[in-house]
């Protein structure tokens, strides 16, 4: 272990070996990492995944900032030692896992989190295992690639173990701006009024007398990388930028507004989108989740400031950060997520919010978690916490999923995450339906007719004008036959192949 890195004298003595720190950790535990798609443990959830494969039985309760790598998600939900997990995850087995009931999860807001955990609603904050890149003087904690929501999983522990990554450099230190609200009714404003403004310290604060264990590795974060933009996401991310240089031509929006881009590979091509566009430059980007297009964007010239609760890079995109650390540290600030995702901020800033739907409705609901209602894809993660408060708020989908099987566009979405209210502007790559100005009607019209796919819309159509002539209403809906639309992809496995055959309407094709 390279005991440089822990500058603190008293915890070189709790240096140990991860099968006994994982002893610590046993049946019932509550256990909260660290990790925010990156930063999180490598080597105490092995241990657990190989006491169970020894035998043992037990169960913990799985407490992260959001998804961390199949060697936390994977390997402990594969042991089957996970009773709780929360909030957000993309890994396929939990995912599974979480589907079957066999693995209890409940969706929040992340900006809601640290606040709750605070407070006490997520139970006794056992033991906390924290990734570092080095530990101060002091004893203070300097965290790796995220912060997510480590700070108040620190604050609170009973018990502290840290993994210090020796594959991620010391460099690191200084990147990170940690700051903890005071909770109601205390809390005064959070004092960031430009993407680039620090407003904390260098390091999560700790208590050294809680920590029971220092384990050391050289594993590295294994990030799920967004795919290369696609002929669809890339005309999504140009309706987005056209629009916006259309919206501050018009004097109706200012130039300047930080950007929001959300999960996926949509979001992903707007931010590759601002290379090739010479209207934008000086960008802000207050964000969740800063990936390599925010390197790329950076070397380009065209980032003013980055802040983010985590980096989630490619191999590449790594060699490239770690190689020029000092450079990009001077564009990037890590926050908890709690910050960086905060109503309050996100308000301020005028943030521009880009997120990716499962399906949209008519009327501009958004379903983004549960595929045909039922089946949880990832969770909600920021998407809530950025839509509601974004300056605009686009929601964005290809307008068919499943190569063409399934329409994204639906009457009634079968789950709700993101209301009507919180959604200004509906993207495919079909079109773009800006509905701040529209009433229900005109906005289910225009997203017919703009973003529905050409295959689906006369499918559309129907509902749409029998709702109105059957049912009326503000928003016309025949409920029975909202479902319907889905049920027929669940009974054929191909909604299109109906709707082009019959361009029945849904009440005719019982
Ligand atoms: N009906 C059925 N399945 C659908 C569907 C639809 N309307 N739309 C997408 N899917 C399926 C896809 O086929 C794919 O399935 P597969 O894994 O079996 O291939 C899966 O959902 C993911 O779709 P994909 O097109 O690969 O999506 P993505 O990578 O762009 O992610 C979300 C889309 C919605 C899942 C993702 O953005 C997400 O988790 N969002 C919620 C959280 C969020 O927005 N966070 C950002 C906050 S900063």
């Amino acid at each position: 272990m390279k005991k440089d890195r822990i500058r603190c004298e008293s915890l070189r003595g709790k240096m140990m070996d991860p099968a006994e720190a994982a002893a610590h950790i046993q049946d019932g535990t509550n256990l909260f990492i660290s990790g925010f798609t990156a930063g999180y443990p490598k080597m105490i959830p092995q241990q657990l995944a190989e006491r169970a494969r020894a035998g043992e039985r037990f169960k913990i309760n799985l407490y992260a900032g959001a998804s961390t790598g199949d060697c936390v998600d994977g390997i402990l939900a594969r042991a089957g030692v996970v009773a709780w997990r929360r909030p957000y995850m993309s890994d396929r087995v939990m995912r599974e896992r979480i589907n079957r009931g066999e693995i209890a999860f409940k969706d929040d807001h992340l900006s809601r989190l640290s606040a709750q955990v605070r407070a006490g609603d997520w139970g006794r904050v056992d033991v906390a295992v924290v990734e570092a890149v080095a530990v101060t003087e002091k004893g203070h904690l300097v965290p790796s690639t995220s912060v997510g929501n480590t700070p108040t999983y620190v604050k609170m522990a009973d018990k502290i173990i840290i993994e210090m990554s020796n594959a991620e450099p010391p460099g690191l230190e200084g990147i990170h701006d940690i700051f903890i609200p005071e909770d109601p009714p205390y809390r005064m404003p959070i004092p960031i009024y430009r993407t680039s403004d620090r407003i904390g310290k260098p390091y999560i604060e700790m208590d050294p007398s809680r920590v029971v264990a220092v384990v050391s590795h050289e594993e590295q974060d294994r990030c799920a990388v967004f795919p290369e933009p696609d002929d669809t996401s890339r005309r999504i991310a140009e309706l987005i930028l056209d629009f916006v240089r259309h919206e501050i031509q018009r004097e109706r929006l200012p130039p300047g507004l930080p950007w929001q881009s959300g999960v996926g590979g949509v979001a992903n091509a707007v931010l590759t989108g601002f290379m090739d566009d010479d209207f934008y430059h000086d960008l802000d980007i207050y964000s969740e989740v800063l990936q390599d297009a925010v390197l790329d964007l950076i070397d380009m010239g065209k980032v003013r400031a980055a802040s983010g609760s985590a980096m989630t890079l490619s191999e590449r995109g790594r060699a490239r950060f770690h190689k020029e650390l000092y450079r990009y540290r001077e564009k990037v600030v890590l926050r908890p997520v709690e910050i960086s995702n905060a109503p309050e901020v996100i308000r301020r800033l005028g943030v521009l919010a880009i997120n990716t739907a499962i399906e949209v409705d008519i009327y501009g609901q958004v379903n983004s978690t549960h595929v045909m209602g039922s089946q949880l894809m990832n969770g909600i993660g920021g998407s809530g916490d950025f839509e509601r408060n974004g300056a605009v708020s686009f929601i964005v989908t290809p307008s068919t999923a499943k190569d063409g099987k399934i329409s994204s566009i639906v009457p009634m979405v079968s789950h709700v995450d993101h209301s009507e209210h919180s959604v200004d502007v509906v993207v495919t790559e079909q079109g773009l339906v800006d509905t701040r100005p529209l009433a229900p009607r005109q906005v289910a019209e225009a997203v017919i007719e703009k973003c529905a796919h050409p295959d689906y819309r006369d499918l559309l159509w129907d509902y749409y004008r029998r709702a109105v002539r059957e049912r009326g209403g503000h928003e016309p809906h025949l409920l029975g036959e909202a479902f319907a639309f889905h049920e027929r992809f669940m009974a054929t496995g191909d909604m299109k192949e109906e709707a082009a055959e019959s361009r029945r309407p849904i009440a005719d094709s019982s």
